[in-house]
């Protein structure tokens, strides 16, 4: 039996954190699956690791990749520790002025990719496995101007939650992962057309680490939902408190 983790999005920013973090301490792993569409990227970090890594090079909006992982699973006698969905995009910008296939794109990655992989690797996994999805603050509350990303991350914090709670009586813990702006080449993407993220917004900025430190202290204590800063924490305290119309009609007028 070898005991392996998942990590996608693992050529970049949160990903690539998380494969270090787990690389660094977790005994007990045999390999670490790294997946992202970039190759040499994979190949820079995989020659980095103390654990084997195994290359998993794809675009994660095709359901090809997702097939691939899945017979790669079938191949030999795996058990899955971590399952990291991180790979993800968001592209700011108003809705009917963005790109239709960029638009449905976030779902297909975003939402699509991250449902189908947890269904591909759930019969792997066993007590005391853990899911860690990558969700945002975003999720918390609409918003104008990034309306399909934060939506999907509302997707993602919801399915996370209710996956947790029916996986209860397995042992599998599934934690969303819900962090504000973290330093990481996640903006080159999001303000590619121009349009720049608040920088209120950016006042927040943290890193991968203190995102990846916290998500692995939050998934081991079992939490379902993970959020990394003061500042993030008192954001989704406003946002249980302040009625969502007041914070949107707020939000759409800075962007204007
Ligand atoms: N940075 C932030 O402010 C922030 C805040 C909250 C939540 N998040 C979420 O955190 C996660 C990680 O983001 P990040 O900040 O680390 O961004 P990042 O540095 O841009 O990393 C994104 C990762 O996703 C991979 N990826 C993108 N499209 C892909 C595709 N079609 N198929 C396979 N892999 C793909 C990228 O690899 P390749 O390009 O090599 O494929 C890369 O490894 C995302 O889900 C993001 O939504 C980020």
């Amino acid at each position: 039996m070898k005991y392996i983790a998942i990590v996608t999005g693992a050529s970049s920013g949160i990903g690539r954190e998380f494969v270090y973090a787990i690389d660094q301490s977790m005994n007990g792993i045999d390999e670490i699956w790294i997946v992202a569409r970039r190759k040499e990227r994979l190949e820079e970090i995989s020659g980095k690791l103390k654990h084997h890594a195994r290359i998993v090079c794809g675009d994660l909006s095709n359901r090809n990749t997702v097939n691939r992982i899945s017979q790669l699973l079938n191949a030999d006698k795996y058990k899955i520790r971590f399952l990291i969905n991180a790979a993800g995009y968001g592209v700011l910008g108003d809705f009917e002025k963005g790109d239709r296939k960029e638009e449905s794109g976030m779902c297909d990655l975003n939402i699509r990719a991250l449902t189908e992989l947890t269904h591909v690797c759930l019969p792997f996994m066993g007590k005391n496995s853990r899911i860690i999805n990558l969700a945002s603050s975003a999720s918390f509350v609409p918003q104008p101007s990034f309306a399909v990303y934060a939506a999907s991350k509302s997707y993602v914090l919801s399915f996370s939650r209710a996956l947790n709670a029916e996986l209860k009586d397995r042992q599998i813990y599934v934690t969303a992962v819900c962090p504000g702006p973290v330093k990481t080449e996640f903006f080159d993407v999001a303000e590619k057309y121009g349009t720049r993220t608040l920088s209120l917004k950016k006042f927040a900025m943290t890193t991968p680490s203190v995102v990846v430190k916290e998500a692995l202290k939050d998934s081991f204590a079992k939490k379902e939902v993970s959020v990394p800063t003061t500042m993030m924490k008192l954001f989704r305290i406003m946002c249980k408190i302040v009625p969502h119309r007041i914070i949107i009609a707020m939000t759409s007028s800075l962007y204007k």
